[in-house]
């Protein structure tokens, strides 16, 4: 199989508009194709997505903790069985992990891309066409992400790197949240937006903050050093991400839509490898119904009880 580093969940369609890889509703389909986790990096994307079922546990099993306890847990028994401190864990996040940060998600209703035209803002492309529109919009998000602080969310993954020998961060967001939060061993899939590299060459380029629009030496323009639809993922941070996703026991997907691939591949990657799977979102995405919890809430909420619960099951 030739893997293929393409980015790019959208799809645009004859009319322009903009489609998905998730239109079905066919829900036996659905559900057949999530069970059978039919994909690869690089593979064709067919998957019809399902919106199925919410299935916040509570552990009435778990009968050695005072009844309190067990009425508020979230996580189930089989989850908190396989852990160790040496689990290695997985902490998967897109642009939901920073909202509650004040930072705006792009799918959500009041999201970029209810706004605003992906392929004018966030492709090469539009940067050909209109590359003062396109720095300026940056320009905004690297201040919006600099006056922008982390939240309960980024911070509770720096206790969980604390408790656990070995956690990784793998995450969609170019913001720098979850550095500033303390966060170590993090794999930027998407790239940073307070880096910037040459458009012709790609060559690092060094800007003074809010200023992107410096040249490289061989002429070309400098842009921010992310990736846009229609480019590749670095090979290198891919395949860190898979490594830990193949290896881990845990797996976290938190605020993320799982429609971009190919990052929205890691939490299926992560069940065939044999680990949990934990999503955490407001809403169901189409991922929810292969994970094994699906919370759905904030999540600055719910990784300091996450925490908790599993500190508390790691003391026992
Ligand atoms: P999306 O905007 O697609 O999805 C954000 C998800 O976060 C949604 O499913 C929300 O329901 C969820 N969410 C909102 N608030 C939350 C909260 N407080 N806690 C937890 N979840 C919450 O963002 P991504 O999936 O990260 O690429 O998008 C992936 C890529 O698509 C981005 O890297 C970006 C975008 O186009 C580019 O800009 C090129």
């Amino acid at each position: 199989m030739v893997a293929q580093f393409f980015f790019g969940d959208l799809l645009t369609t004859g009319s322009g508009k903009l489609r998905t890889g998730i239109e079905s509703n066919d829900q036996e389909e659905n559900q057949q194709s999530a069970h059978e986790e039919a994909f690869r990096i690089g593979d064709e994307i067919t998957h019809k997505g399902p919106i199925l079922h919410i299935c916040i546990h509570l552990s009435t099993a778990f009968i050695s903790r005072p009844r309190r306890y067990i009425e508020s847990m979230i996580l189930t028994p089989e989850i908190l069985a396989g852990l160790r401190r040496d689990t290695l864990v997985v902490f998967f996040t897109g642009a939901g992990i920073s909202a509650e940060s004040g930072l705006s998600t792009f799918r959500d209703v009041d999201g970029y891309w209810a706004r605003y035209d992906p392929t004018q803002l966030a492709s090469p492309d539009g940067f050909r066409r209109d590359p003062e529109l396109v720095l300026s919009w940056y320009a905004h998000r690297r201040e919006s992400a600099l006056n922008a602080q982390p939240n309960a969310g980024h911070k509770s993954i720096s206790d969980f790197q604390k408790l656990f020998q070995h956690a990784v961060v793998i995450t969609q967001n170019v913001d720098g949240l979850h550095a500033r939060a303390g966060n170590r061993e993090i794999i930027e899939l998407h790239g940073n937006l307070h880096r910037f590299k040459c458009f012709r060459c790609g060559q690092p380029l060094s800007a003074p903050c809010g200023e992107a629009a410096v040249s490289c030496q061989c002429g070309g323009p400098g842009r921010p050093d992310v990736v846009w639809f229609g480019e590749n993922l670095d090979p290198g941070q891919l395949q860190a991400a898979l490594d830990a996703t193949h290896h881990c026991g845990l797996f976290f997907s938190i605020g993320t839509s799982s429609q971009v691939y190919p990052a929205a591949q890691l939490p299926l990657e992560a069940k065939r490898a044999g680990a949990r799977v934990i999503e955490i979102n407001p809403h169901l995405t189409p991922m929810s119904a292969m994970a094994d919890l699906t919370i759905q809430a904030a999540a600055g909420e719910t990784l300091p009880t996450l925490y908790r619960e599993i500190h508390e099951a790691l003391a026992v």
